[in-house]
């Protein structure tokens, strides 16, 4: 969050890294490793700072679902007033188990299906964030079927080129896949304000991910606000106005995003529309709440480097090797001293893309060190698999002195659940 907001979470006390009054080395024996530990104090603190420096504008904050779905975390998100984004069925489902109201909800995404719109026009759904005309029009026609009117914003491409980390980050480019071309968002709103089962809301923008700069969320805000006074001189209103999320926080030495300098510049031109403002910020609310525990099995010298083989990896966290994540690594338990090495801390899977750090200057870990990998609460689990036949990770939330397992390991049954053997299972298909 901005500077001066928060202080970091994971305090080292007594040369040992805890989460609120917990030691990580006691959770990591009590509930093995690979594990995510939640700070869920630090969730709560990042939601309340983010909502308390937009508070002149009542928004609806739609918490980003596809950051950490947990349900846990989200009906703790839930209480405290935030909706949700989704962007699949089961992130809405997840949602709506959490207790997050319909009507706080949003849609996104450019291949939502035809029952993902139904389901979501069934449950009474606040809007859709629509990306091309093809999804519009389906939109229309599964509205119609539903004798329904189906509310929604489209998400407009604002060919806004953002500096973020890393290219996959960025989707405010005309070259990007995500939204409708600005020059086309006009006469698509003349088109669907004379279609019955559609129903103009708002209008939607998402400039790219870890953004630390409140430049281009101006630029982004100034040009799609432009459109609204072009929209609405076709005689169509609009309630809302949703600027996405992509709030950048602290991985390595950066500041995150000042959301109070953000608000100071982007509230004055939200209030002089008259819109309803929508935020979706998802790693900024739980981001830097998470660690990943993981233990070193071996450390290995080849090619002139030093390996450090953790029992944890990509497809526990795979930030690192997708789009060039940074993520602090350190030892837990650090009373014992340690030469300083350039090492690479990797996993397990049999892949040269998977590590947790390359190249990363720390204390040299021996085999059996307990290492927490930080600012995995955003994106982490989330984006966790299987691969290579592993479990997920159990994942526990912290709250001050008290520890509750909220996800518990994947077993091996459940690698095969889903699974049915091909001798019960022949069907045959029609000519
Ligand atoms: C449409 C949309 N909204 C919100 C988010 C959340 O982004 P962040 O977690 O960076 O805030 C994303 C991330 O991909 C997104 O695509």
């Amino acid at each position: 969050m901005g500077p001066g907001i928060l202080t970091r979470p994971f305090p080292r006390v007594g040369g040992v890294l805890h989460c609120g009054g917990l030691s990580l080395e006691e959770l990591a024996t009590t509930f093995g490793t690979p594990l995510y530990v939640y700070d869920i104090r630090r969730v709560e603190a990042c939601y309340r700072g983010f909502a308390d420096a937009f508070a002149a504008a009542a928004p609806l904050i739609a918490y980003s679902v596809k950051a950490n779905g947990n349900l846990s975390i989200l009906s703790r998100l839930n209480a405290l007033g935030s909706g949700a984004d989704v962007t699949s069925l089961g992130e809405l489902f997840r949602a709506r188990q959490a207790g997050i109201p319909a009507d706080r909800i949003v849609f996104a995404g450019v291949g939502k299906t035809e029952a993902e719109m139904a389901e979501a026009l069934r449950e009474g759904i606040y809007a859709f964030n629509v990306e091309s005309r093809g999804e519009l029009e389906r939109l229309d026609a599964v509205a119609g079927e539903l004798g329904m009117r189906a509310p929604f914003g489209l998400r407009v491409n604002p060919d806004v080129l953002t500096a973020t980390p890393h290219e996959y980050t960025r989707t405010g480019h005309a070259a990007a896949k995500f939204g409708v071309p600005h020059g086309d968002v006009v006469e698509l709103y003349r088109w669907a304000a004379n279609r019955r089962h559609l129903r103009p809301l708002g209008i939607d923008v998402h400039i790219g991910s870890q953004i630390t700069d409140t430049v281009p969320y101006l630029a982004a805000v100034e040009r799609v606000l432009d459109l609204v006074v072009e929209i609405r001189s076709h005689g169509i209103d609009l309630e809302y106005v949703d600027l996405g999320g992509g709030f950048g926080i602290r991985y390595d030495s950066e500041e995150g995003m000042d959301v109070v300098a953000l608000s100071a510049a982007v509230l004055p031109l939200v209030h002089g529309s008259g819109l309803r403002l929508i935020l979706e910020p998802g790693r900024a609310i739980v981001g830097d709440a998470g660690v990943l525990l993981t233990r070193v099995k071996y450390v290995k010298e080849s090619g002139g480097k030093t390996f450090v083989i953790a029992d944890s990896g990509m497809s526990d966290l795979i930030r690192p090797s997708h789009y060039g994540g940074y993520h602090e690594v350190e030892r837990v338990d650090t009373r014992e001293e340690r030469l300083r090495r350039a090492v690479d801390v990797v996993g397990p899977i049999c892949e040269t893309g998977d590590f947790l750090a390359r190249d990363r200057v720390m204390d040299l870990p021996a085999p059996g060190d307990l290492l927490a990998v930080h600012t995995a609460g955003a994106y982490g689990f989330t984006m966790a698999s299987n691969y290579n036949g592993r479990r997920r990770p159990a994942e526990v939330m912290v709250d001050g002195d008290r520890v509750h397992l909220i996800r518990r390991r994947e077993t091996l049954e459940d690698l095969v659940r889903a699974e049915r053997p091909e001798a019960l299972n022949t069907e045959t298909l029609p000519e």
